[in-house]
């Protein structure tokens, strides 16, 4: 079982100058897993929800690199919610953890830097059977 807890802000490098500021990432170092896929969410409309799922393996870092949203998180016992508004935060979600991206602003980016490729056996898209699955392991 994974608790919450195992979830943490990540406070990512800021290069900043007067033409704007920069943010590098380095796995190993920010990133507690090699990463593997990148992607982003982007022309989500104000207010919209994203995620309702758990992961079996995977292992992320989400980034609001534009505007902001927020995370539940739900470990099957706790809920915490974590607002991300800043493109240097990076909030790290280990496997079997029930997220929900909800509020996103108009206009905002998430980027999220993953541990493997793509893999629809990996979610779990249903919070009871999520819920199910975790009873299982603490037997
Ligand atoms: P999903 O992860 O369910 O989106 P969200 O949690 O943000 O609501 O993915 C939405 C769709 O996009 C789903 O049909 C699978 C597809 N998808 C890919 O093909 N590759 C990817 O790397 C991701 C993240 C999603």
């Amino acid at each position: 079982m994974t608790s919450i807890n195992a979830c943490k802000v990540i406070n990512l490098p800021k290069i900043s100058e007067r033409k704007g500021a920069i943010t590098p990432i380095y796995a190993g170092e920010h990133v507690p897993f090699e990463i593997q896929r990148v992607y982003y969410l982007y022309d989500v409309p104000g207010g919209e929800s994203r995620g309702g799922h758990a992961h079996k393996e995977l292992q992320q870092l989400i980034v609001s690199v534009m505007g902001a949203f927020d995370v539940i998180l739900d470990d099957g016992t706790e809920r915490r919610r974590v607002h991300l508004d800043r493109a240097y935060y990076g909030l790290y979600i280990p496997q079997m953890i029930w997220r929900e991206l909800e509020n996103f602003s108009s206009g905002g980016i998430c980027l999220v830097l993953a541990s493997a490729p793509y893999d629809e056996h990996d979610y779990i898209r249903d919070y009871l059977e999520f819920v199910q699955m975790i009873k299982c392991t603490r037997v």
